[in-house]
């Protein structure tokens, strides 16, 4: 009997069986005549020559020419390094205990109506928002990024954005939510509608099968989704959530669901920090799309989504709580965007904000500092289990 442990005979090449399509051929028939772009799976012809092998100063992170499934030689190291540091910080939502958390949300008195309209509404908006991170990542961006190091942490934050989502819904079980009520505040809430609303134009750009780069306006419309997904969405759209949740933790509440935000903050801040590295670097390999018209552009677009994300605060917070409340997220939306414009070459878009949330700072450079939550937590370096001391 033939084990894994077998060597396999070896068959002459000749004589080894034709292998047969997994599809049909009429699947196949249908699915090349989606308007796939031939060079998502770019493989130039095999040349005998040597000097036909990829070249690291020839990849390029849009409209590559190159063959996208050669990892190496690297020119993109920070992609590849960030892949890794995902890959080193990996979890999962149910290696948190969320049994206070249960306890706190079914006693009576352990919330005011406030905190439990705030993780609410705070819930309403995550559980749906990683899908759409994901769905933009898996059928939009992907498609458009040629360089192997990128697609490979890409392919990360992909299953990142899942188990975000994975997250959420575990909150919402554990705590036994309405989970109607909360996986459909996207249609019924507006505050948090207006947002969705905001970012799907920009996804749908990405996601239409007929979309293609390689033309001036095409490339304009790929960075701008790029920028409206790391600096707007994930840079902006997620910090009043971040900070609301991580604040019930800083007062012992929900500890398990602000540990679970707590990891989830450090993937997000890669996130866009990834995206702002892929951005500068699409702008250093095509000057000519960082026009003034353009600029203007992605600044209307900052302004517009610091005004979405405090009408989210407001509608989140309609009186104080926690010590926070609507009016201190205006300067810290602020504050974070001149910092995403700054971090892509725009001028601050604001007078000098402060920044009224310091201890965020701490949390997002979490990394190997201790946390606010009782445990301390290491990097770790492997999947499986956290490592705790
Ligand atoms: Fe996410
Ligand atoms: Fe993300």
């Amino acid at each position: 009997m033939l084990s894994w442990d077998d060597q396999p005979a070896a068959v002459p090449r000749a004589a080894q069986p034709q292998l047969q399509p997994v599809m049909p051929t009429q699947q196949f028939a249908t699915l090349a005549d989606t308007a796939l772009d031939p060079g998502i799976l770019a493989r130039p012809e095999p040349k005998s020559d040597a000097s036909a092998r990829v070249k690291a100063v020839d990849k390029r992170i849009i409209n590559g020419t190159t063959d996208v499934n050669q990892l190496v030689p690297f020119k993109y190291k920070w992609a590849w390094d960030k892949y890794l540091a995902g890959c080193a910080n990996h979890w999962m939502p149910q290696e948190i205990n969320m049994q206070r958390d249960i306890e706190l949300w079914k006693n009576p008195n352990g919330l005011s109506e406030d905190e439990r309209r705030l993780v609410k509404r705070n819930l309403g908006f995550f559980v749906t928002a990683d899908s759409l991170a994901a769905n933009n990542i898996v059928l939009g961006t992907y498609r458009f990024i040629t360089a192997p190091e990128c697609r490979q942490y890409l392919l990360r934050q992909a299953f990142e954005e899942a188990i975000h989502t994975h997250a959420y819904q575990y909150i919402v079980e554990s705590l036994g939510l309405d989970e109607g009520e909360i996986f459909n505040a996207y249609h019924e809430i507006p505050s948090i509608r207006d947002k969705d609303d905001f970012l799907i134009p920009f996804i749908d750009t990405l996601t239409n099968p007929s979309f293609q780069t390689g033309t001036v306006e095409t490339d304009q419309q790929l960075l701008k989704s790029l920028i409206v997904f790391a600096c707007l969405m994930e840079g902006l759209f997620f910090y009043v959530g971040f900070t609301q949740i991580l604040a019930l933790g800083r007062q012992n509440k929900m500890m398990g669901a602000a540990e679970q935000y707590q990891y989830i903050l450090r993937d997000e801040s890669m996130h866009c920090n990834f995206g702002i590295d892929l951005i500068n670097t699409i702008k250093l390999e095509n000057p000519h799309l960082w026009t003034p018209a353009f600029k203007d552009e992605i600044k209307a677009l900052f302004l517009q989504a610091v005004e979405l994300e405090y009408r989210y605060a407001e509608d989140t917070m309609p009186r104080g709580v926690l010590g926070l409340n609507a009016t201190m997220f205006k300067g810290y939306l602020r504050f974070i965007a001149n910092r995403r414009a700054q971090q892509i070459g725009l001028e601050p878009l604001f007078e000098q904000e402060e920044n009224p949330f310091p201890w965020m700072s701490e949390m997002i450079d979490l990394k190997k500092e201790r946390n606010f939550f009782e445990t301390r937590v290491i990097e770790y370096q492997t999947g499986g289990a956290l490592n705790w001391e």
